[in-house]
């Protein structure tokens, strides 16, 4: 196995703690689990059809900027070393954008890849190495903070912590502060970041975003049900539940739903426990927050780092933001 995982049976393991998360998401009032365990092989590749969709913009809209100011972005680094940490990386199709400028610019490069999902990992190491021949690949299967952990010390050469696709959107806005310091306080001055922000918007556009035509937003949120089937021995019959995404005007999120639509009990052998459901009782699975430029500003100026640049599609859709470590 090329890449390194986070030891199985410790508080890093990714199989024991979905069983916990979803023993106490499900034990709350409002229930809820967590948007990470979307992601097994079933739900990468649902993931992978929602970013081909027409409705799904973020894709389309960090792809154009990383083909507009690439160029710019490499430049920063230009004939240095660099680790590029590639955090929640997925298929990694728009970094290999940045890697091309990277390569172009004389970085030496070593491209570190970091997701919960195994299955999405494999095909990415195989898909960077086969597009960058020569490209050191380290790659490590993990949650985002035990693998910065790890990552602090197996590596001394400056960095580059990309933390796109608007994953920091999944964090609310207390949470998401507290995640990019962790970031912060594990770079060296120097080192940089890159996060991409999804930003407010005609709410039409998120709606249809989340709540696509072909319904695979829909089998995507349900493949969570799925898997606590497939992984816990859960009896979750789908034909009992829907997908709700919906935009809170408040909050400033687009949040997704799984809706019980009659009273059941769920058995989940795993956990050796039933769970209740009334009619038209909620599960929460996803929260998108989305953030206007003055938002990103203060973050920035709150973590801890130097705003470096502000890239920004064609429509103002989206902001990949980078960021420097004073
Ligand atoms: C929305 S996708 C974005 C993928 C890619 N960065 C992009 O922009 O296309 C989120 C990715 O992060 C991974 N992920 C989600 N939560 C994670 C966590 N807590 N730790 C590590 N990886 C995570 C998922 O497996 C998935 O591949």
């Amino acid at each position: 196995m090329p890449w390194h995982t986070l030891s199985r049976n410790s508080p890093d393991d990714p199989h024991a703690a979905f069983a916990l998360d979803v023993l106490t998401g499900l034990s709350e009032r409002p229930k809820q689990l967590s948007s990470k365990w979307f992601y097994d092989d079933t739900g990468s590749v649902l993931f992978q059809k929602i970013m081909d969709l027409e409705e799904y913009y973020p894709t389309d809209s960090e792809r154009e900027i990383f083909e507009r100011y690439g160029e710019d972005i490499a430049g920063r680094f230009s004939g240095q070393q660099l680790d590029v940490v590639d955090l929640g990386a997925g298929d990694g199709a728009k970094t290999s954008i940045l890697l091309d400028h990277l390569k172009k610019a004389g970085v030496d490069l070593r491209y570190v890849p970091v997701d919960i999902s195994e299955g999405a990992m494999a095909s990415l190491e195989d898909r960077m190495k086969q597009a960058h021949p020569g490209l050191e690949v380290q790659g490590v299967v993990g949650e985002y903070v035990p693998a910065l952990r790890w990552l602090s010390t197996n590596s001394d050469r400056p960095r580059l912590v990309l933390f796109l696709g608007s994953n920091i959107g999944n964090f609310d806005k207390p949470r998401a502060r507290a995640f990019l310091r962790r970031i912060w306080s594990g770079l060296r001055p120097g080192d940089h970041t890159l996060v991409g922000f999804d930003m407010k918007k005609d709410i039409e556009v998120l709606l249809a975003a989340y709540n696509d035509k072909e319904g695979i937003t829909r089998d995507f949120n349900l493949n969570l049900l799925e898997r606590i089937n497939r992984e816990l021995g859960g009896e979750f019959d789908l034909q009992n539940w829907r997908h709700f995404g919906t935009y809170n005007v408040f909050s400033g999120a687009m949040e997704s739903y799984l809706v019980s639509t009659k009273a059941q009990e769920v058995k989940i052998a795993a956990l050796r426990q039933s769970f209740s459901f009334e009619a038209w009782e909620p599960i929460h699975t996803e929260y998108s927050y989305k953030y206007l430029p003055e938002d990103i500003e203060s973050l920035a100026r709150f973590t801890g780092f130097e705003l470096c640049a502000q890239y920004s599609d064609r429509r103002d859709w989206f902001i990949d933001s980078l960021w420097r470590v004073s």
